[in-house]
């Protein structure tokens, strides 16, 4: 039996809700099809934006959406994708597939998609191939309320008033990418460019994020937060889980055991990385003024077979919610610092919460553990602690994570995740100084190669979970293997 202890005592920190966020980039069918088809299109939609996935994003509870880029965002020109569509120009999309871009999805048309989500905005700027003045035109375009060039230009577009923007990217992946740039010298420039990242009004003060590691870079995050760490709101990391290597990454829905068990192993790595990252940050910033954002995340398989290798297209499986479970459970035990995190990406892309086939489209398993965590945004973090079994002999990786947090009502959450294939867990968790009044329980699970397709949508579902007893003070429940679950005790 595996001992789980609560503490309701001992209050971490708030758990931003926009650890939950997601990530879009102009890559294969992330924008065009999975979410922007048009206003012409014969594809249920608002102002061109799909109205099956907004709703599924809307029900999934995105908090914040990071836009256009990744890669792309650093050879992104703002003024491409403004004004009368026919206008638009036309580029190539260098990055991602050589396809032609259209710009008809630009800035007026990411704030109308926010605005239908209901989520905060996440904009991603220009240092690898754009100017200072680029960048400082855009900001103004979208936030100065007053008379000025770029506010004017921005009205005769259709948009009187100025949007919310909540963050703004300097840079992306600027050590590859984003400009194959040394990290003091892109100190250097994100100590220029964010100059010019100006706050318009009072009401809208922009949080800045500075381009921070690639994975274990953590010279990069060193000699960054040195020169310009005081400068910066937040710095991102990047990292991405890969079973194999980047030759040979290994299929989303062919593995073995043991590719399901390195994929577990590496995926756990989050929490080595956000651990010894807030090191280095510590060093330079104790107070916690700079916080970590982990603007880009997930699993990263070879492409479907017969799609195009530039568009990043694959499927989802069990083995995809027990990364979201593991590493949503890494954010929320590690909410002091980590304020947001967007997975990558949001529809049709990397690891995605949602899959679509023309006028169709599913819930892959991810979007099913995005939604059962949501219970956590914005409460509060609670001590907690819980016995396991290891992956490995180094005891690196365990068997089961968990994370537990407080609402508004006094309500506990805890998230558990299980990722033995063949071992249910029992578990007898204990909450200090609570009365355990009722406790109800949801989860994903099922053999880990199940996945949904399109002719079979509800293969991978949440459903409700009752193997369990209540005690006193808390449960004993009966976790099963290879599952993501949720409590909620009052
Ligand atoms: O998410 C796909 C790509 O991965 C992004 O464009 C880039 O930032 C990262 O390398």
């Amino acid at each position: 039996m595996q001992k789980y202890l609560i503490n309701p005592n001992q209050k971490i920190a708030k758990i931003n809700k926009d650890i939950y966020g997601t990530f879009s980039e102009h890559l294969g069918r992330c924008i065009y099809e999975g979410t922007f088809v048009g206003e012409d299109s014969p594809i249920p939609n608002v102002n061109g934006m799909r109205k099956d996935v907004v709703e599924a994003l809307k029900e999934m509870g995105v908090p914040v959406l990071r836009w256009p880029g990744g890669c792309f965002a650093d050879e992104y020109h703002w003024k491409d994708g403004i004004g009368p569509k026919e206008n638009r120009k036309k580029m190539i999309n260098t990055h991602w597939g050589g396809v032609v871009e259209d710009n008809s999805f630009g800035t007026h048309e990411y704030f109308e998609l926010c605005r239908q989500l209901g989520c905060d905005a996440y904009v991603n700027g220009n240092v690898g191939s754009g100017t200072v003045q680029e960048m400082s035109e855009w900001v103004e375009y979208m936030t100065f309320d007053g008379t000025s060039p770029m506010a004017d230009l921005r009205k005769a577009n259709g948009s009187e008033k100025p949007w919310k923007l909540k963050y703004f990217g300097v840079g992306n992946e600027s050590w590859g990418c984003g400009g194959n740039m040394m990290p003091h010298y892109y100190a250097d420039e994100y100590r220029r460019y964010h100059v010019y990242v100006r706050d318009y009004d009072s009401n809208n003060r922009i949080y800045k994020i500075g381009c921070g590691p690639n994975a274990f870079d953590f010279e990069w995050t060193d000699e960054v937060m040195h020169y310009a760490g005081n400068k910066m709101q937040g710095i991102s990391l990047h990292y991405y889980t890969v079973p194999g290597d980047w030759g040979h990454k290994g299929k989303a829905t062919v593995f073995t055991d043991d590719e399901y068990y390195t994929t577990i192993r590496k995926a756990y790595k989050m929490e080595e990385l956000v651990r010894r990252h807030t090191e280095v940050m510590n060093r330079h910033d104790p107070d916690k003024h700079c916080d970590l954002i982990v603007d880009e995340w997930g699993t990263w398989y070879d492409v479907e077979e017969g799609t195009n290798p530039g568009f990043l297209y694959q499927q989802s499986t069990m083995r995809d919610a027990l990364v979201a479970g593991l590493t949503l459970n890494v954010f929320n035990k590690h909410c002091d610092r980590v304020r947001m995190a967007n997975i990558a990406q949001t529809v049709n892309v990397l690891q995605s919460v949602i899959l679509t086939d023309g006028e169709d489209m599913l819930l892959t398993p991810t979007y099913h553990v995005f939604k059962m965590y949501k219970d956590h945004m914005e409460n509060t973090l609670l001590g907690s602690y819980i016995t396991t079994d290891y992956l490995d002999e180094r005891k690196e990786t365990p068997v089961l994570t968990e994370s537990a947090s407080v609402n508004a009502d006094g309500n506990i959450i805890s998230t558990i995740s299980n990722a033995s294939l063949t071992e249910a867990a029992e578990i007898k968790c204990q909450i200090a100084d609570f009365t355990v009044s009722s406790v109800t329980a949801e989860i994903i699970t099922g053999d880990v190669r199940n996945h949904n397709t399109f002719d079979n949508k509800a293969v991978v579902k949440t459903a409700e979970f009752t193997d369990f007893t209540l005690t006193s003070d808390g449960f004993v429940a009966n976790v099963p293997p290879c599952s993501v679950v949720k409590f909620i005790i009052k």
